[in-house]
């Protein structure tokens, strides 16, 4: 079986952070999210995998490379625009040739990994198998009727959902879907969606098996989701510490601590991993919280938060809470009279004081 990963997009609602990069590649535990999506591909006994690339291709190319460190072998599909997931898999005909696969959004989170769905798929005669996860509103995503496991009936973001069943970011598929979306319409959204073309799998008679998520699901689409998916994955941290610790910190609970990061005078209280080359003086990082390479971090107090690599912050007085930081940003606090806010702030940037 081959692995189908999408990491095209345009990150829209990640805006500022994906101006500068592609949304896959935001860290959580600072790590990409898209590497835990290969670990999943991987350790599902997918090694042969097809990575869809968009206007952010060069710098997902650079960070997955050929695909060797992981195990795999990345063969790079161009995607001409967003269309849609089974635009995806149209642009990637060629290298999917006539065997079955799995196909990964690379903005998904999954703990309990891929493994169960594709084992699953391989051990029946399926033409589709697909994940699903019980959520509050089903208006967002796909949602499935079923009729014990088998997929009885599937609707793209519906008004009035017809069950709680959505459709998580995997797929297994047999080679007939290619046919099933050869003879797609856009949908109102005007684009080309998976989910018709499994519907018309099942008009065709063939069977469509469905697999409930173990474990938590995240899809990663908004700031408020990095953070969420950021805790979640800090919750199975393993302690680990490389830096340097001064006699007058003191470290609690869960942490990484990478080689080269510096802690002093600080109180640091997990779960958080502080990355290579971080420095933090006089400051509290509190439960939750994942700091980046080569971050500075002074007189200030931070929890729930994730901040991205070379950024500096300094003399805030208030906590920093619930807090997304991209790469290479400033914040200062301090001293200045008369007291007052001086912003410099990116398009969309969104900020609570
Ligand atoms: C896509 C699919 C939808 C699925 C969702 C999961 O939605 O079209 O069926 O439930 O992914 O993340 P989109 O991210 O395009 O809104």
């Amino acid at each position: 079986m081959k692995g189908l990963l999408l990491a095209g997009g345009t990150g829209s609602r990640l805006r500022p952070l994906t101006y500068t990069g592609a949304k896959q590649l935001i860290p959580v535990a600072n790590r990409p999210i898209l590497f835990y999506a290969m670990d999943a591909m991987v350790e599902a006994g997918i090694t042969d995998i097809g990575v869809i690339v968009g206007d952010t291709r060069d710098e997902v190319m650079q960070a997955l490379g050929d695909g060797q460190s992981f195990g795999a072998h990345i063969t790079y599909i161009p995607q001409s625009a967003p269309l849609g997931l089974a635009h995806a898999v149209k642009s990637a005909r060629e290298f999917l040739g006539n065997d079955p696969f799995l196909m990964f959004l690379g903005d998904n989170l999954l703990r309990g990994g891929l493994r169960t769905l594709a084992d699953r798929f391989r051990s029946g005669d399926y033409a589709a198998s697909i994940l699903l996860t019980a959520v509050d509103d089903p208006r967002q995503f796909g949602v499935a009727v079923l009729d014990e496991d088998r997929v009885v009936r599937l609707v793209e973001k519906p008004a009035e959902p017809p069950s709680h069943w959505a459709l998580v970011g995997a797929y297994c598929f047999a080679p007939v879907i290619h046919q099933a979306i050869d003879q797609l319409q856009p949908s109102w959204r005007g684009e080309y969606e998976i989910t018709d073309a499994i519907q018309s799998l099942i008009d065709w008679r063939l069977n469509v098996d469905s697999t409930r998520v173990e474990g938590w699901w995240k899809d990663t689409g908004r700031p408020e989701d990095v953070l969420e998916a950021n805790r979640l994955i800090l919750e199975d941290l393993a302690t680990s510490v490389q830096g340097t610790i001064d006699e007058d910190s003191r470290v609690t609970g869960r942490v990484v601590i990478e080689e080269g990061a510096v802690i002093v005078r600080s109180d640091i209280r997990g779960p958080v991993t502080i990355a290579a080359g971080a420095v933090i003086e006089d400051s509290y990082i509190g439960p939750y919280t994942a700091v980046g390479p080569q971050v500075v971090i002074r007189r200030t107090e931070i929890e729930n938060s994730v901040v991205l690599a070379d950024s500096t912050i300094e003399d805030i007085e208030e906590r920093i809470d619930q807090s997304l930081i991209g790469r290479g940003v400033t914040v200062h606090g301090g001293s200045r009279r008369p007291r007052g806010l001086r912003l410099v702030l990116g398009d969309q940037s969104r900020i609570e004081v």
